[in-house]
């Protein structure tokens, strides 16, 4: 008996010590100063992200392949930074055009993603979702920055692993995975991999917190924790509506209502793009780690449809709904 307690009071001072040992190694690992930002990628994410990084203080480089591509990615910022300013300085045009011109002011446009990236403490990855094409890139950027550079996929639906993979800095990559519309939606997801380090870990949460963001850890699991819960439930929508057991209108109606969801899934899938869930279920089913030809995730006949049709939602002005005329960051019709 004595042995027992002695055994139980050993293992308790054990599990506090490397509770303790670990609050210790956290509050010890150091954080990168950020001041830089490079952000690879000008499109709804990849110009949001910019926005939000410069809103809040931080210098940033926006990439992209075309200078007609950086031109949209500003229309994205500068139509955004209405919305905010109208709300933070209502009846002040003066203040309103000083806080859109000052993080302007903090925006350089580029379409040299190494030179960009060489400058930077900080790479942010939103391009196209192909892991051929983020491996390539990655392995450039690898060549030209700095060893310290930490490398991040705003990748919704690759294995991080993966993509860093082509890099020589598997501690210094992780996910950093922020939610549409950004400057609006407060939640970054933290992808840390095997290998991520703490230091890479505690600076992307401090610069997120910078950022007005609250930061989440997951680990290098499919979806990570907002993708893996939502698609499956958009997928099930479909798969009601498919069945004839409801209208997709009445779906909608009941999860907003019914569950406080701002949009319904068919709203939201709209909003989100058809093509991105469509890319993001196949990936899973017929790739992804432990979701291989899950049920959950199967193929829609109506998604399928509708993406081969070009209805990918609000950005083609039709999915599930119409957007014809009424732009594509408005209501539905
Ligand atoms: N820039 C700046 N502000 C914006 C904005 C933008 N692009 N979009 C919306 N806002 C702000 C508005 O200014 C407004 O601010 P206020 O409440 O302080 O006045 C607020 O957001 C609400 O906007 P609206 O009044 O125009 O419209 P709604 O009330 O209908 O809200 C919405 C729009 C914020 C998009 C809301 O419907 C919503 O939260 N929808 C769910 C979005 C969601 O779930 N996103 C995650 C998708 S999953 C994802 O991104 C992961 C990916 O990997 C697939």
């Amino acid at each position: 008996m004595l042995q027992v307690k002695t055994a139980s009071i050993a293992l308790r001072a054990t599990a506090r010590n490397v509770t303790a040992s670990r609050i210790l190694a956290a509050s010890m690992s150091t954080v990168t100063e950020v001041k830089k930002i490079t952000v690879i990628g000008s499109g709804l994410m990849g110009a949001g992200v910019v926005q939000v990084a410069a809103q809040s203080g931080y210098h940033v480089n926006m990439v992209d392949l075309k200078e007609d591509f950086l031109a949209k990615g500003e229309k994205i910022i500068t139509s955004s930074l209405k919305r905010v300013a109208k709300k933070k300085y209502a009846d002040d045009a003066a203040g309103s055009q000083k806080f859109i011109d000052d993080v302007m002011s903090r925006i350089t446009l580029s379409t040299n993603s190494e030179k960009a990236a060489a400058e930077s403490q900080l790479v942010i990855e939103a391009i196209v979702e192909n892991l051929k094409t983020k491996q390539a890139l990655f392995k450039a950027l690898d060549a030209a920055a700095p060893q310290e550079t930490i490398f991040v996929s705003n990748t919704s639906s690759l294995p991080i692993g993966d993509i860093a993979s082509a890099t020589s800095r598997l501690d210094r990559f992780a996910g950093l995975h922020f939610f549409n519309p950004v400057p609006q939606m407060k939640l970054v997801e933290i992808i840390r991999t095997a290998e991520t380090s703490e230091d890479v870990f505690h600076t992307l949460a401090t610069v997120t917190k910078k950022m007005g963001k609250v930061p989440v850890a997951c680990k290098d699991t499919p979806g990570f924790i907002v993708n893996r819960l939502l698609v499956p439930y958009m997928m099930e929508s479909l798969r009601l509506v498919e069945r004839g057991d409801a209208s997709m209108q009445d779906v909608d109606v009941a999860m907003k209502l019914g569950a406080g969801y701002p949009m319904g899934p068919f709203e939201l899938m709209d909003y989100v793009g058809l093509d991105t869930i469509k890319f993001i279920t196949e990936g899973w089913y017929k790739s992804g780690k432990g979701l291989v030809g899950d049920k959950l995730i199967a193929p829609s006949p109506l998604l399928e449809r509708l993406v081969a049709e070009g209805n990918f939602g609000r950005k083609s002005g039709k999915g599930f709904y119409s957007y014809e005329g009424v732009g594509a960051d408005k209501g539905k019709k």
